[in-house]
């Protein structure tokens, strides 16, 4: 089986500089919760995306990142438009997309891609590989040079699967052969841009690099443009070129990954770098201590006042109740790195120490141990 990737040519600039793909700006989705007997009304709503601003440049991987629950994956199905938006704006190559029909929809619909979590329960069991890779093409009345079957065994060498495997089903591979087989559909229609939720989070860990250098090749290679969804830091660590923090609905950091990585300002993000064990944001200390949130991520039916992160935030005073944060740059940052935060973490990793404020009920039994 071979990992070489060798089709079709690059499409577009991968630097900093790209034309942008995508962009969001204020996107919303909010899930109406009905109740009431007989007649049952709207009485209240799941917040799960609120105003979120992103933006995807050609060939550029952004990565898209936080706790279970922050609104990720409806975030990457509104932008498939598998999801309506409730309201904001969806640009993808300069045409407004937020709420085109279907048949609107129809070209834009073959560039834009998804990859899906689950790589068990997203292919069905009833159709070989090769009539799972070559259905879009079909849908889409595709016809490729030599025919549709040819270029089925094309995808699948092209993601390290042997082509002769054609007429096998699903089961007769493993997570991280149908992953491939995932990559291989997405690419089918020679897409601009990838929606990845969570590709690898369902794979054993052994398996995860193997399916992310298998991205990364075909995003450097053929400049497909990703949007990587993951619940942490680490994965798309090598992956992304920029990064967005998610926390309840909103996008709370955004920046280059050089710059998150060693500045970051949002507290929020300052923990989930806490967690990635192979960061080490001060060289002289090895054995970083990890912060340690308190508390569940509360309800995005009824999410805090000013700042949603303040109920868990060691750095809240009481503007952060009233007040919501504005997603700006922040003096000392690049001008591409934007914080949503009152009063942001120090640009130098000097202060982390004493940042560390732990989990009220693990700080008392750690006491306790002394
Ligand atoms: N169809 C729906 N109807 C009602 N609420 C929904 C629906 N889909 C998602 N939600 C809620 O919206 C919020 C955001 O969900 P979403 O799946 O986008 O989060 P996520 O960041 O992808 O989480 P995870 O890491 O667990 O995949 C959650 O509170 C979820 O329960
Ligand atoms: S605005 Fe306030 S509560 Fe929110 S992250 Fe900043 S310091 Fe914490
Ligand atoms: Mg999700």
């Amino acid at each position: 089986m071979s990992d070489k990737l060798t089709l079709p040519k690059p499409q577009g600039p991968v630097d900093g500089a790209a034309e942008t793909l995508l962009s969001v700006e204020g996107l919303t989705k909010h899930f109406p919760i009905y109740g009431g007997f007989p007649i049952k009304r709207k009485v209240g709503a799941v917040q799960a995306v609120d105003g979120v601003d992103l933006s995807v440049g050609v060939g550029e991987s952004v990565g898209l990142v936080g706790e279970s629950g922050c609104g990720k994956s409806t975030t990457g199905r509104l932008i498939t438009r598998l999801l309506e938006p409730t309201a904001g704006k969806i640009t993808y190559a300069g045409q407004d997309i937020s709420h085109a029909s279907r048949r609107q929809l129809a070209p834009v619909r073959s560039e834009i891609q998804m990859i899906f979590q689950d790589p068990y329960s997203s292919l069905n069991p009833r159709q070989t590989v090769g009539t799972i890779i070559k259905s879009p093409m079909e849908v889409n009345g595709i016809n490729p040079k030599g025919g549709i079957e040819k270029r089925v065994r094309e995808l699948l060498e092209l993601v390290g699967l042997n082509p002769e495997h054609y007429n096998r089903f699903p089961h007769e591979f493993s997570g991280g052969q149908r992953q491939r087989i995932g990559v291989a559909r997405a690419l089918s229609l020679n897409p601009k841009l990838i929606v990845a939720d969570e590709p690898v989070s369902a794979l054993d860990v052994s398996i995860q690099a193997q399916v992310v250098n298998l991205l990364q090749k075909v995003q450097e290679e053929m400049g497909i443009a990703f949007l990587f969804i993951a619940h942490d830091l680490a994965i798309v660590r090598h992956f992304s070129q920029r990064l967005a923090v998610m926390y309840l609905g909103k996008v709370v950091e955004v920046g280059d990954r050089d710059s998150i990585y060693n500045r970051p300002r949002h507290p929020y993000t300052h923990a989930l770098l806490s967690a990635v064990p192979e960061v080490t944001l001060d060289d002289e200390t090895e054995d970083r201590e990890r912060i340690r949130l308190s508390g569940d991520v509360p309800s995005p039916i009824h999410p805090p006042s000013g700042c949603r992160f303040r109920t868990r935030c060691w750095k809240a005073q009481d503007k952060c109740a009233t007040t919501e944060p504005p997603l700006v740059q922040i003096s000392g940052n690049s001008a591409n790195h934007l914080t949503a935060c009152h009063f942001p973490e120090d640009p130098t990793t000097e202060a982390r120490a004493e940042d560390i404020v732990l989990d009220p009920a693990l700080a008392a039994l750690e006491k306790e141990g002394e």
